[in-house]
Order: C-alpha cells, then sequence, then structure tokens
C-alpha cells in the first residue's frame, strides 16, 4: 500500500498545494478551484496525507501546512518537492515493470522507456534539470562531508559527474585555498554554470564536459565520485575507475561517496537501482574488490548522515 501515499504525496507537490497554503489554512473547494481539480477528489488525497502527517486540516475543512507540509513548497531552501516529483513521475512508472527486471536482469526504466535513465534526462532538459534539483535535495549531507574530510592538505579537487556543483560548492566554502573542476555532461555542466556563478565560484571550478566512460580530466589530487558509481554494474565502475587511474598520480586518492549495504536506506535505493539504472549498491567489501581490481585500495571509511560515507582510496 506504500503507492498510495507516496502518489498521493506526488499528486499534491505536482499541484503546488503547500504553496497556495503557505499564508494561511485554505478550504479545499477553494484549492480545488485554483488548481482546476475535482473537489471532492482532492479532499480525499489530502485527507490520506493529513492521516500520514503531511498538511492539517481544522474543524472547518480548512487544510494548512505542517512542518511536513512545507518541504513540499516550490524552490524553498530545504525543499523536497523535486525529489518527490523524480520519485513519482518516470521512477514510479518505472516501477511498475519491476518484475520483468527481476525475470530478465535488465533495469526496469530500460524496459519502460526504452532506454536507460542518462540517456533519457540527456534527451529531456527539463526532467533533467528537475532531477539534477532532486539530486540537490536528497543531499543535505554533502555539508556535512568539509568537516568529516581534511581537505586542507589538497589543491584541487575534481568533482566526477558533479551534477549541479553542489558538494563542490561546499567543500570549496570550507576550503578558501581549494580549487575545483566539475565534470559531466554537457547540459549539465552548463547548467550547473550558473549555479557555480550564483555562489561566487565561478572563478575557482574549472567545467569540463565529457563521458567517464571515454575519459576523465588530469590535475587533480582528489577525485570525487558521488552516487556515481551506484548508477553503474561493476563493469562499468571498473571502467571508470580505471580512467582515473590513468591520470591520478600515486599522491592522489579517490572519494566515492556512497551508502554500503547492508544498512537500511542503501538496501531499499539497491531495489531503486535495479529499477532505474541498472546499477547497484554495494558494501565495503565490494567497494574494496573493484578499488583492488582497477589500481586502488580502499584505505578508509568515514560516516557522514543519512547513511553515506566517504570511500577512500589511494592509488597503488
Ligand atoms: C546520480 S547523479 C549524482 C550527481 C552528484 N554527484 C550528486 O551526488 O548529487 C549522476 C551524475 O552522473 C552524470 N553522468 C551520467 N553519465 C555520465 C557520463 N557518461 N559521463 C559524465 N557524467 C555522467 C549525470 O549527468 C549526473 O549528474
Amino acid at each position: 500500500m506504500g503507492y498510495y501515499g507516496s502518489q498521493a504525496l506526488y499528486v499534491a507537490a505536482k499541484l503546488g498545494i503547500a504553496d497556495l497554503v503557505a499564508e494561511g489554512p485554505v478550504a479545499v473547494n477553494d484549492l480545488a478551484a485554483a488548481v482546476e481539480a475535482d473537489a471532492d477528489a482532492l479532499h480525499r488525497i489530502l485527507r490520506l496525507l493529513v492521516v500520514s502527517g503531511v498538511f492539517e486540516m481544522d474543524s472547518d475543512g480548512r487544510v494548512g501546512l505542517n512542518r511536513a507540509a512545507k518541504s513540499l513548497r516550490i524552490g524553498t531552501r530545504g525543499s523536497m518537492r523535486d525529489l518527490v516529483l523524480v520519485f513519482g513521475e518516470e521512477f514510479y512508472q518505472a516501477f511498475a515493470n519491476l518484475l520483468d527486471a527481476v525475470r530478465t536482469g535488465r533495469d526496469a526504466f530500460r524496459i519502460t522507456f526504452g532506454r536507460g535513465l542518462f540517456e533519457y534526462l540527456g534527451e529531456h532538459s527539463d526532467r533533467a534539470r528537475q532531477f539534477d534539483r532532486a539530486m540537490g535535495a536528497g543531499a543535505v549531507f554533502f555539508n556535512f562531508i568539509p568537516a568529516s574530510y581534511d581537505f586542507s592538505d589538497l589543491k584541487t579537487v575534481v568533482d566526477v559527474g558533479g551534477g549541479n556543483g553542489s558538494l563542490l560548492a561546499s567543500i570549496l566554502g570550507a576550503y578558501p585555498h581549494l580549487q575545483g573542476v566539475l565534470l559531466d555532461v554537457r547540459s549539465v555542466v552548463e547548467a550547473a554554470h550558473s549555479a557555480l556563478q550564483s555562489e561566487g565560484l565561478s572563478d575557482r571550478v574549472t567545467l569540463v564536459s565529457g563521458d567517464f566512460f571515454e575519459s576523465i580530466v588530469g590535475g587533480g589530487d582528489a577525485y570525487l565520485f558521488s552516487r556515481i558509481l551506484h548508477d553503474w554494474t561493476d563493469e562499468q565502475c571498473r571502467t571508470i575507475l580505471a580512467n582515473c587511474r590513468r591520470v591520478i598520480e600515486l599522491t592522489g586518492r579517490i572519494l566515492v561517496v556512497e551508502r554500503l549495504l547492508p544498512g537500511t536506506y542503501a538496501t531499499a535505493a539497491d531495489v531503486n537501482m535495479l529499477a532505474v539504472t541498472g546499477g547497484r549498491e554495494r558494501s565495503e567489501e565490494e567497494f574494496a574488490k573493484l578499488m583492488s581490481q582497477t589500481g586502488f585500495r580502499l584505505s578508509r571509511v568515514l560516516p557522514v548522515p543519512l547513511e553515506y560515507n566517504v570511500i577512500e582510496g589511494v592509488p597503488v
């Protein structure tokens, strides 16, 4: 029954209900008129959300914000709305084919949309920007990484598949001497440009568009792989890491940011990877093996919130 709740949440997020009640409680009929929805159906969806702890409803049936509902607002700091939209749209449709994914070993996204997630995002720029914002929304733990890992001795950090640059921004913000390089596909790099500019970091970050399966830019003394390896099969991960090993100095290091199995979130995220990317979550031993197969040694694991870890590897 979990999807009753997740789809109800999606409907409220998509219709922008939280913004409509931001100034104070509003009657469901008025909300329905504002979003051109059926008042009875909207009432029933909101009633489920209220009993699930999202939104409040007063004795006159007017809907108001609570803490959880506030996180559905559009574009506010800490908003989770884009994450709800991503899970509620293509990911949800992909999960409808989970059985076929299990029968065939192919990812459910590919079965549903005829192409892999990142190929699809490359073809749909509005979805790609929404995905980037969703990754940003699910990245509150980024702020803990500069305190958990000491970047003082480093000069240049390359963020491989760095998305909208928010992890790089958080690290460069904490270490003013550092330079950054953001490597991602062209459309993502172009979008990251303005985000980094508004953070005042454009002179400290070099943007590189490229394909990490082809090559990885040299010159970094640390290479970040945040939520990258879990998108790919072991064989694909070996290609990515081997490309890094080709350019990294012996004194360099890789910093893989991932959850580790058998954690609770990691176990759930692993099924998400099965459905939407064809990748997988991994245990510490599995990361150690991938590293040893590509010329690295797993040297340390530093935990950060939300079950994430900075998994350090050094070239051997
Ligand atoms: C799951 S997101 C992670 C983004 C960011 N590192 C984070 O933790 O929020 C994966 C990123 O890999 C990028 N990516 C996918 N395929 C790529 C490729 N072949 N070469 C470079 N980047 C790629 C995507 O555009 C996306 O930004």
